[in-house]
């Protein structure tokens, strides 16, 4: 069987909800099961390679950011398998199918860790409230409740994040404007 067809294999199951309802929100469950784990890797690299100043601060910032994405890629496996889905969490799924450019290796400074991240963090947040929307449209409310639940987190992590880069002055746009963010909402 094919990885594209396994991504949307259902088993039986007792629940209500349609098998057309289903296989739709199992694949999108798996696309963002396959982002959030990639976050949370890049989020570990950013964790272990930051440097300078603020080395102290961002490195256990970073950690608990990846904590909090550790037990989403579980909510969103277990979610998968819940509607009767096969789960596809391995590395190899996970950086083919995320949705996140790789994170640049190059990079020391804080600063430039947390743009890295921000961008990141402003393309899953995307993702994640698209989902929101189209699983309550599927009539999926559950699976809309736990991409809720996601997408407030990651706002609040990308406030914490673009807190860093903002000194007090307003009049940041919405959304990023560096290339790294684009090619993360157009990939
Ligand atoms: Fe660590």
């Amino acid at each position: 069987m094919s990885t594209t067809s396994l991504k949307q294999k259902l088993y039986p199951s007792r629940i209500d909800l349609s098998t057309e309802i289903r296989q739709q929100v199992v694949a999108l469950l798996n696309a963002s099961l396959a982002t959030t784990l990639d976050l949370k890797t890049q989020v570990k690299q950013a964790h272990w390679n930051v440097k300078g100043m603020n080395f102290y601060s961002l490195h256990e910032l970073f950690d608990a950011i990846a904590g909090e994405l550790e037990g989403y890629v579980d909510m969103v496996a277990e979610r998968v398998t819940a509607l009767g889905g096969l789960a596809m969490g391995t590395a190899r799924v996970a950086a083919a199918d995320s949705i996140l450019p790789e994170y640049p290796f190059e990079i020391t400074a804080g600063k430039d860790h947390l743009i890295a991240l921000a961008d990141r963090f402003a393309a899953y947040g995307s993702h994640v409230r698209e989902a929101i929307d189209q699983t309550g449209q599927w009539g999926d409310a559950d699976t809309a409740d736990l991409y809720t639940e996601i997408s407030r987190t990651v706002d609040m992590r990308l406030w914490f994040l673009e807190a860093h880069l903002q000194d007090g002055e307003a009049g940041v746009t919405n959304g990023s404007s560096t290339a790294a963010a684009q090619q993360a909402k157009v990939k």
